[in-house]
């Protein structure tokens, strides 16, 4: 359908520079929910600043890894129920580092904050509509892992 085509259209041009998109969308997260930041753990010590998360490798391979779920989600438009495992999966892993259900609200905010910083005008009311809808779609999916 036309949302589809919004959704597919949209992420072909933020998909040109997604480590770029990906460190918008989480510096927005970081100012909405600064206390995220300490969830990032790697080599068992958290970052004192955000600057010190955005810019360190490991930190730069989760916005990787996140950019790809979106990535498949865009990809599997038609059959997002494939993805349902998975995304049970990922929310079991998030729960387990931490991450409480409600933070992906701002997740969410975040992310349309990102798409609109990089469509500017063509980021239309429909577009972000789709986008919406499509990501509470994920978010229903990761919720399984929180609840059971
Ligand atoms: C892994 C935190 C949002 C996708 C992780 C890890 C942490 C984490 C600490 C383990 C370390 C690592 O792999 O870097 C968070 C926090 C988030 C968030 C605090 C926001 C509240 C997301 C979102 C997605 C995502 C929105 C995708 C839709 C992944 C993936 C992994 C991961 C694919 C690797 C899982 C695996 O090892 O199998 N996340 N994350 N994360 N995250 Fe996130």
């Amino acid at each position: 359908g036309p949302q589809k085509e919004l959704i597919r259209e949209s992420w072909q041009t933020v998909s040109q520079d997604q480590l770029h998109h990906g460190t918008v969308l989480f510096s927005r997260l970081f100012e909405l929910e600064p206390e995220l930041v300490f969830l990032f753990q790697y080599n068992s010590s958290h970052f004192s600043k955000v600057q010190d998360c955005l810019s360190s490798a490991e930190f730069t391979e989760h916005i990787r890894k996140v950019m790809t779920v979106i990535d498949a989600a865009v990809s599997s438009l038609d059959c997002l129920s494939s993805l349902d495992e998975y995304l049970t999966s990922l929310g079991r892993k998030h729960r387990a580092v931490g991450v409480k259900l409600e933070s992906f609200n701002t997740v969410g905010e975040s992310l349309l904050f990102a798409l609109e910083s990089c469509l500017g005008d063509a980021f239309t009311s429909d577009t972000r509509e789709a986008w919406s809808l499509l990501y509470a779609n994920v978010v229903q999916s990761m919720s399984r892992g929180w609840h059971r």
